[in-house]
C-alpha cells in the first residue's frame, strides 16, 4: 500500500471560512479513488464573518493558525471560495479560434460592457465552455467576476497563518464538484437526476437544485441550527459554548428530544418545504428526485427521516467520504460526524487534481 496514494506536488488544502467556523481539508488521489490526509475544524469568533463577509481579519487568521496545526499537514498552498452571492457571472460568445492568453485579453477589453463596477476594482475568471450552439466559430465563454476585495481579504487571513491562497474558487463549484461524488450514489445515476441539496449550517440555510449535475437554482434563508443552540441555552441554563457541545455530545435533560429537539426537526421541515416551493414556483420543475442534506445541522439524528416522510421525497445526508479512504491520522467518527459540513472544503480540495 506504500506511496499508492500520492500527494502530488502542487496539493492544495481545501478551506472553507464559514460564519462559525474555519474548515480544512486534505486529500489524495490514486486512480478514481481519494483518501482523506488531513481534516480539522475550529471555531471561530462571534461576528469574524457575518452574511459571508470577514469583518475580523485577524480573529480568522489565528482561527486558520490553529485549523493548520490541528490539522499537521505540510502543505502551504490552498483553495478558498468567495460566495456565490458575491460573483456575478455571464456566458458570452467569444471568437472560437483564439488562444486562451488572447481570449483573456479580449475579455479585459471587453468586461466592462457585461460588469457593473469599475474593472480596477474586480477579479475577472473565465472558462470556455464548448462551442456555441447557434454559431461555430464562436465558442460559448463563462465570465465569472467578484470585487477584488473578496479576494484580497481571504487571501490576506490564510497568509495570516502561513498559506498561499493558489486558487480562489466559488462556494456553488466547489458544492457540484463534491456532489460529483455523491451522485453515483444515487438511484438512477447522475445524468437524469434533479436533486435538492439542502445546507443547513448555523445561521443560514441553502437550497441548491442541482439538474445534471449542475446548479439551476438556489436560495439563501435566514435559518440554521444556532435557533436549537439558544432554544438549549434558554431552556437549560447553558453556554453558547456549553449548548453547542450538548447538541453534539449530548448529556442533556430527559425532556430534550420530545421538547426541543422534536419542534426544531419541524421547524427544519417546514423551512425545506418552503424552499422546496420557491424553486417549483420559479421554473420548470415540479417535483426533485433527492434531497440531500448538508451543513452542519444535517448530523442531527432522524432528520433525514422526518424530511423524507414529511415531503415524500428520498432524503438522505450527504457524506462525501463514503467511498474514500482515511490516512490513519485521520479521526475516523470524528470525520463522519463533520462530513455534512464539510462539502464545501471536500469540493476545494478536489482543485489539487484539476
Ligand atoms: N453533530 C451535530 N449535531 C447537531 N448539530 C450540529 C452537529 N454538528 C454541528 N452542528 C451544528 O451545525 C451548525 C454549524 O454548521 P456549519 O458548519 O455547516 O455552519 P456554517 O457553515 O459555519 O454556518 P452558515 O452556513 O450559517 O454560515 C452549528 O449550529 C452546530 O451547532
Ligand atoms: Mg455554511
Amino acid at each position: 500500500m506504500l506511496g499508492l496514494f500520492t500527494k502530488k506536488a502542487n496539493s492544495l488544502l481545501g478551506i472553507d471560512i464559514s460564519s462559525t467556523s474555519v474548515k480544512l481539508l486534505e486529500l489524495s488521489r490514486s486512480g478514481s479513488r481519494y483518501r482523506v490526509e488531513a481534516y480539522a475544524v475550529e471555531p471561530l469568533p462571534p461576528n469574524a464573518v457575518v452574511e459571508k463577509n470577514i469583518a475580523d481579519m485577524e480573529g480568522v487568521g489565528q482561527a486558520l493558525g490553529r485549523v493548520v496545526a490541528k490539522a499537521r499537514s505540510g502543505t502551504k498552498a490552498a483553495a478558498v471560495a468567495v460566495a456565490g452571492s458575491a460573483v456575478i457571472t455571464k456566458t458570452i460568445e467569444m471568437d472560437a479560434s483564439l488562444s486562451d492568453d488572447e481570449l483573456e485579453n479580449q475579455l479585459r477589453i471587453e468586461a466592462d460592457q457585461y460588469i457593473p463596477y469599475p474593472l480596477e476594482e474586480v477579479a475577472l475568471d473565465f472558462e470556455v465552455q464548448g462551442v456555441s450552439p447557434r454559431n461555430p466559430e464562436r465558442a460559448e465563454v463563462l465570465l465569472a467576476a467578484c470585487r477584488r476585495e473578496n479576494v484580497e481579504v481571504r487571501e490576506a487571513a490564510l497568509a495570516l497563518a502561513g498559506l498561499n491562497a493558489k486558487v480562489v474558487d466559488v462556494e456553488a463549484y466547489a458544492l457540484e464538484r463534491a456532489y460529483g461524488l455523491l451522485s453515483p450514489q444515487l438511484a438512477g445515476g447522475h445524468d437524469e437526476l434533479t436533486v435538492a441539496v439542502v445546507d443547513i449550517g448555523a445561521t443560514m440555510t441553502t437550497l441548491s437544485v442541482l439538474h445534471n449535475g449542475r446548479t439551476i437554482y438556489t436560495r439563501e434563508q435566514l435559518f440554521g441550527g444556532r435557533q436549537l443552540t439558544e432554544e438549549i441555552q434558554r431552556r437549560y441554563g447553558l453556554s453558547v459554548e456549553e449548548a453547542g457541545l450538548a447538541k453534539k455530545q449530548g448529556g442533556l435533560p430527559d425532556d430534550y428530544d420530545s421538547e426541543v429537539l422534536q419542534p426544531f426537526r419541524e421547524a427544519v421541515v417546514q423551512q425545506v418545504s418552503r424552499s422546496l416551493q420557491f424553486f417549483f414556483a420559479a421554473g420548470q420543475f415540479n417535483d426533485v428526485d433527492y434531497i440531500l442534506l448538508a451543513g452542519g445541522t444535517a448530523s442531527i439524528p432522524g432528520l433525514d427521516r422526518l424530511i423524507q416522510q414529511k415531503i415524500g421525497t428520498q432524503t438522505l445526508v450527504a457524506n462525501p467520504f463514503a467511498d474514500m479512504a482515511l490516512s490513519n491520522r485521520v479521526n475516523a467518527g470524528a470525520l463522519a460526524s463533520d462530513a455534512p459540513a464539510l462539502m464545501i472544503a471536500c469540493g476545494l480540495a478536489m482543485r489539487s487534481f484539476d
